[in-house]
């Protein structure tokens, strides 16, 4: 499952031979160093580096893998833009068949309401004035905006000021992160949104985070097994109790994708890693039928800027380039498969096993990349080895 090294054409000639085009910088503005390079021969190797790089023929494979998986099981799909924060990345896959866009904060939820993306979820309960005003403004925008909630205080506090919204009850079934732990509480809930002069009910949603890096599926199947069993029994108790079916069932992340499709609960699915993918994810079994449905897209170049110690070259990209929380970044192209990459900083790493030029470049599937991509300005998107294009993570920031 490992990405494999990829030395062709990295480490000879990388570096400055590419051509520039002349005046795109100033017809691409605010696109970053990198701008002057789009289209040019070669421009991936000439890139400044760290640089986020998005490999568009494994993100489009992903696009359309995700549709046809979704398709064949009767599921729509909110793809999750925490993964991305990208404006240009929802777009696409709203045009590759998502009906909306899962968020994760208010800032993201603000960017994609403002981009015009329909069907945008925040997915998580709004506590806070400042944030409750942004959100209430937020559906004033856009007709079929919805947020999740999952406290009797968070539904008093969306009334506040009247303000029409679409609200999904938030169901806790195992992970207990948010959302209502129990069937009596949910029932509550569901009741009390359904009385609501001001807040309308879309449905119900049900996300559960830990058990999507379980490597195996059947191991991951039976703890998640039991969560859905949960999910479940609050569904059945809504309809014998309440009479209540709900038009949307939302959750499921990359990892339970699987399982999610199978189980029949849901009508929707919100997986965000898909698109790019991770060492994390490389390193799951995603399908229980067949070889794992995604490719890697997105990766870190980054360039040997010392190597006066020959077999453990300094890169520049360290701490403030990747995430901290998954594996160590695993070296995918220009080194052959033996080398490893080892945080030296914060903005230097060493690539041990290797002997490298100065100027040679490395490129680096991330370890998780949601908080990866959160550390970048822009993605560098290529086709082979030209930067066909830039695009901005809009809503990057921690609101
Ligand atoms: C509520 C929610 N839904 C969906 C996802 C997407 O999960 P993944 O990136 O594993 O596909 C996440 C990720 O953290 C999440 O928090």
């Amino acid at each position: 499952m490992a990405s494999g090294g990829d030395k062709s054409a990295w480490v000879k000639g990388s570096g400055n031979k590419a051509a520039k085009a002349p005046g795109s910088a100033d017809r691409r503005p605010g696109l970053g160093p990198n701008a002057p390079l789009l289209g040019a021969p070669r421009s991936r190797q000439a890139l400044a580096t760290p640089a986020l790089i998005v490999d568009l023929n494994a993100f489009e494979h992903n696009l359309k893998s995700m549709a046809r998986l979704c398709k064949r099981a009767g599921l729509a799909l909110r793809p999750h833009a925490k993964t991305h924060k990208s404006i240009e990345v929802a777009r696409r896959q709203i045009a590759a068949g998502a009906v909306g866009i899962s968020v994760a904060t208010v800032r993201e939820a603000a960017v994609m309401v403002e981009a015009g993306l329909p069907g945008v979820l925040l997915t998580t309960p709004v506590v806070g004035d400042i944030k409750l005003d942004i959100v209430r403004g937020l559906a004033g925008r856009s007709k079929d905006f919805m947020v999740a909630v999952d406290t009797l205080a968070g539904v008093e506090a969306l009334e506040r000021g009247g303000r029409k919204l679409t609200v999904l009850v938030d169901l806790d079934i195992g992970m207990t992160r948010t959302g209502v732990p129990d069937i009596g509480g949910a029932l509550a809930l569901i009741r009390r949104v359904q009385s609501s002069k001001v807040l309308k009910l879309a449905g119900v949603q049900a996300y559960s985070g830990m058990v999507q890096h379980i490597k195996l599926v059947a191991d991951r199947e039976n703890v998640y097994g039991a969560q859905l069993t949960h999910l479940q029994a609050v569904l059945q108790a809504a309809g014998t109790e309440l009479g209540y079916k709900p038009d949307i069932v939302t959750g499921g992340g990359t990892g339970s994708f699987d399982i999610d499709r199978r189980a029949g609960l849901f009508t929707e699915c919100q997986c965000g890693s898909y698109v790019f993918m991770d060492v994390q994810y490389e390193d799951v079994q995603l399908s229980s039928t067949g070889p794992n449905p995604f490719k890697t897209a997105l990766f870190v170049q980054c360039t040997v800027i010392s190597n006066n110690h020959p077999t453990s070259p300094t890169t520049d990209g360290g701490f403030k380039t990747f995430s901290m929380d998954g594996p160590i970044p695993r070296l995918a192209r220009g080194v052959s498969p033996q080398a490893v990459y080892k945080y030296f900083g914060d903005e230097f790493g060493k690539v041990s096993g290797e002997e490298l030029p100065l100027g040679a470049k490395v490129e680096l599937v991330t370890p998780h990349c949601d908080p990866t991509v959160n550390m970048h300005d822009f993605f560098h998107c290529v086709r082979g080895n030209v930067l066909e294009e830039i695009w901005r993570v809009d809503a990057r920031g921690s609101l």
